[in-house]
């Protein structure tokens, strides 16, 4: 437990800005693993990543290695990535399948529920020693849950439940879920990883910024704001805040605050709308689930990105999955994994893997613009002489919308201030 109370804590945040130390000082950091990753309902995996019984993802909650498995019942379990001997980490590949999880040190062995099931040279244990004692098992988190395929754990055995945590932000999920004719979505395309030398709420942040994206990537953009063509048969996105004649362009595209911290961005113009044979047979498949009106209320792209506090976040305008991964005050670790509509063309799903290679891989446009950001922040934010980073765009001018979300313009930091409620909420709840 770290020695930081709830009145100093107070003082870092308030509605409009926010003290360095949150993003520098490691006390506050681990402090973080512990109310926030300990407390919260965290993303670790999609159901798609373990199809079948002794497939397993190797992955983390905070600072705690984990395991999400299948077993052969076909439930999924969460399980604490530690042997019940001596501690040794179990599972070190980043995905497998294998039907027993046996420790490399002295070979203890696991069903893939997590249950110890042999033990080697068992002879000198004593009479009362219980395969099926708890201790020794690898140890299923307090709770886990899923919604459409995304699964939450949470380390805390007290807590809200996983559709209360995310609230009405479930339909952020169903927008993107809804665009495959089967209804489900599959991470099955591999993933790109990077590492920031920077604290692992830059990145989040960043989710909620739209106010970046006109000069963080602007070489990115044409003279008129038009973006590279993201996929086959779009138009390009537009990424300006003004027109070159002037008009509003990005700006009443609108970002929302939702409970508990989430947040979404509109869409940026662009409504999902494609051309080509392609679109078409996808267009026809979404038909023939959905009927026309539902399937053109599920084609049309709504938002252009909806992060999941504190380490979700989906892609919905390049239709994929980011998870966001604290390692230290300032390293963060992120993964970003192309998403596959169940029942689309093939050639959609392509286009996916393409496009996350164009804006998320090492030499990539795009990412490698935020990461400088974040890193600039990450170093600036140990100039001496003022502690404060401010987040005072749009102060005033949020509405509350029905359903209680907050609304703002695009370009308000509407989103990051709910962040930072939110984070408040966590740190000082022990
Ligand atoms: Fe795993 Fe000893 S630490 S068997
Ligand atoms: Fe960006």
């Amino acid at each position: 437990m770290v020695a930081l109370d709830c009145s100093h804590l107070e003082t870092l945040v308030s509605e409009e800005r926010v003290h360095r130390d949150v993003y520098l000082d490691a006390d506050i950091f681990e402090l973080e693993m512990e109310r926030i990753f300990g407390q919260a309902w965290v993303y670790v995996g999609h159901e798609s990543m373990v199809p079948n019984p002794g497939d397993y993802i190797c992955t983390y909650i905070g600072s705690q290695p984990i395991v999400l498995s299948r077993h052969a019942s076909g439930k999924t379990h969460v399980l604490l990535n530690r042997c019940g001997h001596r501690g040794a980490k179990v599972l070190s590949e980043d995905s497998g399948h294998s039907d027993r999880f046996r420790c490399c040190y002295h070979g203890w062995t696991y069903d893939t529920d997590g249950r110890l099931i042999a033990v080697p040279m068992n002879d000198l244990y004593p009479d009362d020693f219980d395969l099926d004692d708890p201790r020794y098992s690898m140890r299923n988190v307090a709770a886990v849950d899923s919604y459409r395929g995304f699964v939450f754990a949470r380390l805390s055995e007290t807590g809200q439940r996983l559709t209360d945590h995310l609230g009405p932000a479930r339909s952020l999920i169903d927008e993107l879920v809804n665009r495959a004719p089967d209804g489900e979505v599959e991470l099955v395309g591999g993933s790109l990883k990077y590492e920031i030398q920077g604290n692992w709420k830059l990145q989040v942040e960043n989710l909620a910024d739209q106010y970046h994206v006109t000069f963080g990537h602007e070489s990115t953009a044409s003279r008129d704001g038009f973006q590279f063509q993201r996929r086959t048969g779009d138009a390009g996105t537009r990424a300006q805040i003004f027109s070159s004649e002037g008009e509003p362009s990005m700006q009443q595209s609108g970002t929302w605050g939702y409970p508990n911290g989430h947040n979404a961005n509109g869409a940026m113009n662009f409504d999902g709308e494609q051309e080509g044979d392609v679109w078409q047979e996808y267009k026809s498949r979404m038909i023939a689930s959905y009927g026309e009106k539902k399937a053109a209320q599920n084609m049309h792209v709504r938002h252009h990105n909806a992060l999941f506090y504190p380490n979700l976040d989906l892609h919905m305008l390049g239709q994929m999955v980011r998870v966001i991964r604290p390692i230290s005050v300032n390293t963060t670790e992120v993964t970003i994994y192309p998403a596959r509509l169940k029942g689309a063309p093939d050639e959609m799903f392509q286009d996916v893997v393409r496009l996350a290679n164009m804006t998320h891989s090492a030499t990539s446009l795009i990412q490698t613009d935020d990461v400088e950001s974040f890193e600039r922040c990450q170093a600036g934010l140990h100039a001496e002489g003022e502690d404060w980073i401010s987040f005072v765009r749009g102060l005033g001018m949020d509405n509350i919308e029905e359903g209680g979300l907050l609304y703002g313009p695009m370009t308000s930091e509407i989103g990051m201030r709910n962040q930072h409620r939110a984070w408040l909420g966590y740190m000082t709840t022990a």
